[in-house]
């Protein structure tokens, strides 16, 4: 695992400078204290990510050659097209090997794991590099309109090399899904390409460039799903709560980890945050989890390791990893 996250840090008093909000309420509703938010002159969807999987690369003791094949989670790609994915290639100097953006926001990157996992069970690919990188920060409305989205949302990298081997240690199953039904409560709509006219002022003026979201609808579905998802995937396993040693999830509001983990009955050791302080990086947020995690000790071999996520789409879904 690998990850990085933008220099530039935003607390909470920075945000009260530009909108109508306060430490308090940001810290009491999301949790959150400080996030990273990306320096134009610097940071890229694509070079985060770069610099995230050097990381994981290293880590993981393989050269960068080793690696046959990428795939990157972002909503939030640099271009329109083409995707992420190919210009994280050309800047680790891989040209030739299959690249593919995945789109699942913040599942995007249990989404990436699986079908990593596809391709290394089958035979076709022996080592893979998965990552989410975001940058949602250009995307928010900072006004005080937009502040119940603009104070959760930030930027950052994360990324895994998945890679075949002989034990029984590894990614255990990964369980995908999504109701399209709820598309429009978490989303940016422009620039839509079934538009007439994909850019214009009157677009920009009306604000569907920016992110908006329907927070109460999107805490309400995703207590209940991301409780589904992680039973979905004990069961599927023949374990039971007791036997997860670390559960890191999706990193979108430290009241809806709490909720869960409650509803498990874990204790604090068992549940990872870092929502406090690098916000809520969407595709990004669990492997930058992961990886700090793992700095942090919080995990060792032979450890049952359970993500989940959920997010816009909707999409939600888990993972069990026996480390
Ligand atoms: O990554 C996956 C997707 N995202 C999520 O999982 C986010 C899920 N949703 C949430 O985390 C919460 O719904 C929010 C944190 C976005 C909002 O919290 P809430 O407790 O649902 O607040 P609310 O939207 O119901 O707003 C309550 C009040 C409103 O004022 P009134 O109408 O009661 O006077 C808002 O205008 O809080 C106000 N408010 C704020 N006040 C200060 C909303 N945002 C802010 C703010 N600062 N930033």
């Amino acid at each position: 695992m690998g990850h990085y996250t933008p220099e530039n840090i935003v607390t909470n008093e920075d945000l009260v400078q530009i909108m109508d909000t306060s430490n308090e309420w940001i810290v009491e509703r999301t949790g959150i204290e400080q996030r990273r938010w990306f320096n134009p002159d610097k940071d890229t969807v694509s070079n985060m990510a770069t610099n995230a999987a050097k990381m994981a690369i290293d880590r993981a003791g393989i050269e960068t050659k080793d690696i046959e094949f990428i795939v990157f989670a972002t909503i939030t790609p640099d271009y329109f097209f083409p995707g992420s994915g190919v210009l994280m290639q050309r800047e680790l100097g891989l040209q030739g090997i299959g690249a593919i953006d995945i789109r699942n926001a913040c599942s995007g990157f249990i989404y990436a794991l699986s079908v990593a996992d596809q391709f290394v069970k089958t035979g076709m690919y022996k080592t893979v590099l998965v990552v989410g990188s975001e940058i949602q920060s250009s995307a928010l409305d900072k006004s005080t309109e937009g502040r119940s989205s603009s104070v959760i949302f930030a930027d950052g990298a994360g990324a895994a090399i998945v890679q075949a081997s002989e034990d029984q240690s590894g990614i255990l199953s990964t369980h995908l899904h999504a109701d399209g039904d709820h598309a429009e409560e978490l989303y940016v709509k422009d620039p839509g390409s079934s538009r007439k006219v994909r850019l214009s002022k009157e677009l920009i003026e009306g604000k569907t460039f920016n992110l908006t979201m329907n927070g109460n609808a999107v805490f309400k579905h995703a207590v209940v799903r991301f409780s589904e998802v992680i039973n979905e995937a004990l069961e599927a396993n023949g374990k039971s709560k007791e036997d997860i040693d670390l559960l890191i999830p999706h990193q979108a509001n430290l009241r809806i980890s709490n909720f869960v983990q409650k509803q498990f009955a874990l204790s604090d050791e068992k549940v990872y945050n870092n929502i406090m302080t690098v916000g809520n990086t969407t595709a990004a947020s669990i492997p930058i989890a992961m990886s700090q995690a793992w700095e942090e000790g919080r995990f060792k071999e032979g450890d049952l390791i359970c993500l989940a996520a959920f997010g816009s789409g909707f999409t939600w879904a888990s993972a069990l990893i026996q480390w």
